[in-house]
């Protein structure tokens, strides 16, 4: 696997790559990787014969208070999972090569409304951050297919929704998210629990679970905004009974993330996100049209 810092460097390669007729998947991620990581270079391995990933722990996706200095880096350990995982280039870029003309200069690509909400609305200016990095990554790596976990389903959405608004002629693919064997959604955030906390942590799973089966048990001519609201209540309460400070606890439609209308057959999706002690962490489950 080759490593290698610079956009000069990763379209050299990519032309190549193309000119032999190679498909290229890109995996970018900020680092710290764990199965979940693996797993998308795995899903990328059905969308093209060379594999790039990027590791960049991108400083405007994050809040004044947030933890980007924190962020756990680990650079030589990724390195080793991805050359494992049969990645062939691994970008590791410095933000002057992101944002040469320095962060606040940068160009910001935003998708308004759906980035303003749940995550966006905590988390103001986090998906603006997002989609400018992103837009830009694809601009150096200019992939045919690009993977993202379903876990940040609100961030797939958006990503999906900034490539199709701007014709990036990109597939983007959602990979499923990976859990712990009691249900966590692995996260590179996990390790913010102590041991009580992640102990407590698969609740938010079960949380989502037993919403998904209280929607399903009703009858479709049931399920009313009241219906649905009187869930999205009952789960958040219980999350509180443990001790999670609930950001949000929401059923959408799976395509738009608009609140969840009943229509024969319409996928949905409960979102939530919670916090507990340091760590926030957020998880989905989507279900099929009821
Ligand atoms: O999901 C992430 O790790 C990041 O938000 C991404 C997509 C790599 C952009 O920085």
């Amino acid at each position: 696997m080759q490593i290698i810092t610079t956009t000069a460097e990763v379209r050299a390669a990519a032309c190549k790559w193309r000119a032999a007729g190679e498909r290229i998947a890109f995996v970018p991620t900020m680092g710290n990787l764990h199965e979940g990581h693996i797993s998308l270079i795995e899903r990328a391995r059905a969308h093209g014969q060379r594999f790039i990933a990027s590791i960049f722990v991108n400083p405007m996706q994050f809040g004044p208070n947030e933890d980007f200095n924190h962020y756990p880096r680990t650079p030589e350990r990724d390195a080793e999972m991805l050359e494992a995982a049969g990645c062939d280039m691994l970008f590791i870029p410095d933000a002057k090569e992101i944002y040469p003309a320095g962060q606040e200069q940068a160009t910001r690509v935003s998708v308004p409304a759906i980035s303003d909400e749940l995550c966006g609305a905590v988390r103001p200016g986090h998906f603006v951050g997002v989609t400018s990095v992103v837009a830009r990554l694809f601009g150096i790596v200019q992939p045919d297919a690009a993977v993202f976990g379903r876990k940040d389903f609100q961030q797939l959405a958006i990503i999906r929704r900034m490539a199709q608004d701007l014709c990036m002629p990109i597939e983007i693919i959602g990979a499923p998210t990976v859990r712990a064997e009691d249900g966590l959604a692995l996260s590179s955030r996990n390790q913010y629990l102590s041991v009580e906390e992640r102990a407590q942590a698969p609740a938010l799973y079960r949380s989502l679970q037993q919403a998904v089966k209280a929607l399903q048990a009703l009858s479709p001519k049931g399920i009313s905004s009241e219906a649905i609201a009187a869930i999205e209540d009952e789960s958040r309460a219980y999350l509180q009974g443990l001790g999670f400070k609930v950001d949000y606890f929401v059923v959408r439609d799976a395509a738009s993330l608009l609140p969840y209308v009943y229509a024969a057959e319409v996928p949905g999706v409960v979102l939530a996100a919670a916090r507990l002690g340091r760590a926030r962490l957020i998880d989905n489950l989507e279900f099929d049209g009821i």
